[in-house]
C-alpha cells in the first residue's frame, strides 16, 4: 500500500517548513514503514510570473486525486491580481477540495512556558482546538464588490452568508471531536448583533439537544472569547466558530503556545461511499516575507502538520504520536528557533537545526 501525497511548498518560509516537513516523511518512511509517497505541487508568486495562474488544472486535479496534501504557505507579494488569485489561490484550492472543516489544536508546551505572552500560570496546561468554518462565510458570500459611488468615492461591500447545512455540519464534527476530548464545546459568534450569528446558535442549539447532550455546549460571544481566551485558555475544550473569526482566535492563540510558528492545521471536507476524506494539512502560518530566506522559520508547525495527517487520514496513530513526543522532547532539551523567546546566552536554532534536534529525538524515541 503507497500513500500518495501531494506537497505543495508555495512561497515565502512556505518552501522552508515544507522542506522540513518532507525530511521528517523521508525519515518515517526509511524507519517506520508509512510508505509516503511524496509528489511535488507548485502553487504560488513563482508560478503565476511564469504561467499567468498562481495554480495549474493539474495541481488541482492531483489535489483532489491525492490521499492527502501538505500545503506550506502563500503569498507576501500581492502583485497577483484579486479576480486571478480569486479563482487559482488557496481559497479556490480550498473550495476544489470541499474543505469545510479547520482543525487548529493549540498547546502549550511546558518548556516555552516562558515563550508564552501569558503568565505561565495561565498558559500552563493549555490543550484545546479552534474548529474553524474553511469554506463559507465572509470569505466566499457574495455579493461581494467595490464600486464607485457618483460622488467619486468608492464603496466595497463584502458579504456573510451561512446556511443551515453548513452550521450543522461543521457544529456536528465539534461535538464528535469534543466526544473524543474533554466533552466540551464552546461555540463562538456574534448572535446580539448578526443575523448568521443569531442562525448559528439557533442550529448548534439545536443539534446538540437533538443528539448531543452528553457533550457540555457552552454559547459565548466572539468578543467576550477574544478576552476569555487570553484571561483563562484552560476553560476550553474545542471551539466552534466560522470562518473569520476562527482566522484571528486561532493566530491570537498562538501565543499561548510561544509563537504562530508552532500551530499545526488540518482541513478536512466529506467523506465519500469509501469513507476517503478530502484533507489538506498545513501550518496555520503564513508565508512570512519579513523572515523569508533567512533559515529562521519555525518548522514546528510544519512538522505538526505531518503528524496530523498521520492520525486523521492515515490512522497511523503511533507514528502521529512519535513525531509530537519527539518535538516535546527537542523543547525540552532546549532547542529554540529565534521566534521563540530565547534566554540570554542561549543561541537560537535555525530551521534545519530545529528538525535536527527532532530527528535526534525520534531517533531515540523510536528504538
Ligand atoms: P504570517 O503568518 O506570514 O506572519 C506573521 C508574523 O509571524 C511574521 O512576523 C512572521 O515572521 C511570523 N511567523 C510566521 N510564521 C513563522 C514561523 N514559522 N517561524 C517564525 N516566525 C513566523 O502573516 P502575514 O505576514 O500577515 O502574511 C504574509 C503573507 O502570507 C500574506 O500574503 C498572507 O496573505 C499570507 N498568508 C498565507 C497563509 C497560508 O498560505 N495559509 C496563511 C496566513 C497568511
Ligand atoms: C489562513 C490564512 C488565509 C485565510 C489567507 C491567506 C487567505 O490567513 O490560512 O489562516 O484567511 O484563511
Ligand atoms: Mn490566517
Amino acid at each position: 500500500m503507497t500513500r500518495n501525497v501531494l506537497i505543495i511548498p508555495g512561497d515565502g518560509i512556505g518552501i522552508e517548513v515544507m522542506a522540513e516537513a518532507r525530511r521528517i516523511v523521508e525519515w518515517l518512511n526509511a524507519h517506520r514503514g508509512t510508505a509516503i509517497t511524496l509528489t511535488e505541487g507548485e502553487m504560488g508568486t513563482e508560478v503565476w510570473r511564469r504561467t499567468g495562474v498562481p495554480m495549474s488544472d493539474e495541481t488541482i486535479e492531483a489535489a483532489k486525486s491525492a490521499d492527502a496534501v501538505l500545503f506550506g504557505a502563500v503569498g507576501g507579494d500581492e502583485i497577483i491580481p484579486r479576480p486571478i488569485r480569486r479563482a487559482r489561490g488557496l481559497l479556490a484550492l480550498r473550495r476544489a477540495m470541499g474543505l469545510y472543516a479547520n482543525l487548529r489544536p493549540v498547546k502549550a508546551y511546558e518548556a516555552l512556558l516562558d515563550a508564552t505572552s501569558l503568565k505561565e500560570r495561565v498558559a500552563r496546561g493549555v490543550d484545546l482546538v479552534v474548529l474553524r468554518e474553511l469554506s463559507s462565510g465572509v470569505y466566499f458570500g457574495e455579493p461581494r464588490f467595490t464600486e464607485t459611488l457618483p460622488s467619486g468615492k468608492r464603496r466595497a461591500v463584502d458579504t456573510q452568508v451561512y446556511t443551515e447545512e453548513e452550521i450543522e455540519r461543521i457544529a456536528r464534527d465539534a461535538f464528535l471531536l469534543a466526544r473524543t476530548r474533554r466533552g466540551q464545546v464552546a461555540s463562538v459568534e456574534k448572535s446580539n448583533v448578526m443575523e448568521t450569528g443569531r442562525l448559528w446558535r439557533d442550529v448548534v442549539t439545536a443539534l446538540h439537544a437533538a443528539e448531543f447532550q452528553d457533550v457540555a455546549l457552552r454559547h459565548v460571544l466572539s468578543d467576550n472569547f477574544a478576552m476569555q481566551i487570553i484571561r483563562d485558555p484552560r476553560q476550553f475544550d474545542v471551539v466552534v466558530t466560522d470562518n473569520l473569526f476562527g482566522d484571528l482566535l486561532s493566530d491570537a492563540s498562538a501565543m499561548i503556545a510561544g509563537s504562530l510558528g508552532m500551530l499545526p492545521s488540518a482541513s478536512l471536507g466529506t467523506a465519500d461511499a469509501s469513507g476517503r476524506r478530502p484533507a489538506l494539512y498545513e501550518p496555520v502560518h503564513g508565508s512570512a516575507p519579513d523572515i523569508a530566506g533567512k533559515g529562521i522559520a519555525n518548522p514546528i508547525a510544519a512538522i505538526l502538520s505531518v503528524a496530523m495527517m498521520l492520525r486523521h487520514s492515515f490512522g497511523l496513530t503511533a507514528d502521529a504520536e512519535l513525531v509530537e513526543k519527539a518535538v516535546e522532547a527537542a523543547l525540552d532539551g532546549g532547542a529554540r528557533t529565534a521566534d521563540l523567546y530565547v534566554q540570554g546566552g542561549i543561541q537560537p536554532v535555525t530551521t534545519a537545526g530545529m528538525t535536527k534536534a527532532i530527528m535526534e529525538k525520534l531517533e531515540a524515541l523510536a528504538v
